[in-house]
């Protein structure tokens, strides 16, 4: 645990005192001055305040950023791209020349909820301002009192972005603020209990659900940001994956999971209906398994509380393996078939069901149902990436295909899985897939 600023003002205060009694200053006042000073450093927090700002950092997942691959906690520089060009987190410990160790409690607030760093330039939405805003004051109180005496300050310069003149820009987002940027902290909606406000509250704020799972508008901003808009977690693509639908829709979205099925989602990333990959995966393994019951919970019950949208209004999702089973049993007159059986079938079944939650289902899945088939390409061409529950990475990860199979294969067993088992989802086509493997191969 770090002292905060008392290395810092040390310089200062004996420069400050040496001036006082330059001046020929009495004693008297020298020593009032001394123990102004020296009252400064109040700042030290409880423990309790700065354990509760871990636990607060890790819902907020805010290491999924500024922790790099392999590098310090907090330290920043991991490249994230944005619509103008790649940008790096920054060194968000405390260290107090490329950190943020001299920021007061104020210019931590204003930066994650204002998106403003210390100097006054303008952050990037890419850091979710938009959704930290609603952060009450006693959580980003006990956030920066984690952030200066519980996190260990780390010497690491921030990168620039690359983006170019006029794009790299700042003032301009001035502007994205003030029509996108609501600056409200989150105020309990009246006649919703306790659990349903602090759901919402999870959700909305510290949480940034809706960063990934609300589509975007044409400022690249989230079309709603809570539940009064129509568009709010009806699901998106970012990266490559599509963040799924959270409404109460009943193909795509959760309607057809409980409480408890979405609760054992977030603490071990799979249950009956499907399981984590993409995006997703980081936010279990960094976020919501460290989440208390309590308020994994409030998450379930608020996302539960949700009617549907998005989806296309077809009935609802009804197990039916009756064809399936005519195609499997001759694999030589359907080419999705072929593949299913000679690569997929003896994980995912004959039926379709896997063995949820270790292997995940097909038939009825929201992830197969819904209309655009990224993250069904994506998983297939590069497979899951580790899921990490309580120290233990996922035993049998989903194997990547981008080696094995060509760009046919994919797209006539993706169209097979599609239309099996009564899912009813569209077929996929071959140049979706070539898409998707040379954009991931480039990434890799
Ligand atoms: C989705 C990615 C993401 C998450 C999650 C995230 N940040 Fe950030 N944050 C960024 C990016 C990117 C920047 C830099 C933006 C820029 O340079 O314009 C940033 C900048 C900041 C800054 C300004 C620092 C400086 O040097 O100017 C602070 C403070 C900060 N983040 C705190 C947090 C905290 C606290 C959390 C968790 C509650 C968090 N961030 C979560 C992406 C993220
Ligand atoms: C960094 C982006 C990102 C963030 C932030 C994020 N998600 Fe996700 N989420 C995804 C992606 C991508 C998927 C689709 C892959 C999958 O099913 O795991 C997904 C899937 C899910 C699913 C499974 C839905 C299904 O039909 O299979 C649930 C539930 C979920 N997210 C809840 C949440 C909650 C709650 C939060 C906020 C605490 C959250 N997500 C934050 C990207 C994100
Ligand atoms: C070795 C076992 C195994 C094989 C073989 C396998 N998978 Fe998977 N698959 C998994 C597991 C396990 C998951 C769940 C992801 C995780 O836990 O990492 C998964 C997930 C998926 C998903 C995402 C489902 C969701 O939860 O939303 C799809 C789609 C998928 N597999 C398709 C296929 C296809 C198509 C094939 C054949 C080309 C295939 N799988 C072969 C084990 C396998």
């Amino acid at each position: 645990m770090k002292t905060i600023n008392a290395s810092q003002s040390r310089p200062q205060r004996s420069r400050g005192l040496r001036r006082l009694l330059s001046r020929g200053a009495g004693g008297a006042l020298a020593l009032a001055a001394l123990a102004c000073v020296s009252a400064r450093p109040a700042l030290a927090a409880d423990a309790a305040t700065i354990q509760r700002g871990a636990y607060l950092a890790a819902v907020g997942d805010c290491a999924a950023c500024h922790t790099a691959p392999h590098g310090k906690p907090f330290a920043g520089g991991l490249p994230m791209t944005t619509p103008l060009g790649r940008i790096y987190t920054t060194n968000i410990t405390p260290d107090p020349d490329t950190g943020i160790g001299g920021y007061t409690q104020a210019d931590f607030a204003r930066a994650m909820r204002e998106g403003v760093a210390k100097d006054g330039h303008n952050l990037y939405p890419a850091m979710p301002y938009p959704s930290y805003a609603k952060v009450r004051d006693e959580d980003v109180a006990a956030l920066y009192a984690y952030f200066m005496q519980g996190v260990q300050p780390v010497k690491q310069t921030n990168r620039d972005a690359d983006i170019k003149w006029p794009m790299n820009m700042r003032w301009p987002l001035k502007i994205w603020n003030a029509f996108f940027l609501d600056k409200a902290v989150y105020r309990d909606k009246p006649g919703k209990d306790v659990a349903w406000n602090r759901g919402a509250y999870l959700v909305q704020g510290l949480g940034h659900c809706g960063s990934c799972h609300t589509p975007r508008g044409v400022g690249f901003n989230e079309k709603a940001l809570d539940e009064s808009g129509g568009a709010w977690l009806t699901g998106a693509l970012l990266d490559g994956w599509y963040a799924s639908n959270l409404t109460g829709e009943h193909n795509t979205g959760l309607g057809r999971w409980s409480e408890a099925d979405l609760a054992q989602f977030l603490k071990t990333g799979a249950n009956q209906h499907a399981s984590a990959f993409g995006a997703m995966t980081d936010v279990i393994n960094k976020s919501t398994q460290a989440m208390n019951d309590t308020d994994v919970n409030a998450i379930a019950l608020y996302l539960k509380s949700l009617p549907a949208a998005g989806g296309d209004g077809g009935p609802a999702y009804a197990y039916d393996a009756q064809t399936t089973r005519v195609s499997l049993s001759r694999p030589a007159n359907d080419a999705g078939a072929r593949v299913y059986t000679a690569y997929c079938m003896h994980c995912h079944g004959a039926d379709g069901r896997g063995f949820a939650p270790m292997f995940a289902p097909l038939a009825g899945n929201p992830n197969v149902l819904e209309k655009d088939a990224s993250s069904l390409i994506n998983v297939t061409l590069n497979g899951t990436r580790d899921l990490v529950i309580q120290g233990v990475p996922a035993p049998y990860p989903m194997p990547a295909y981008a080696d094995v199979l060509s760009d046919k294969q994919i797209a006539d067993v993706l169209t097979f899985v599609r239309a099996g088992w009564n899912n009813k989802a569209g077929a996929v086509g071959v140049a979706e897939v070539a898409k998707l493997r040379t954009r991931t191969q480039a990434a890799r």
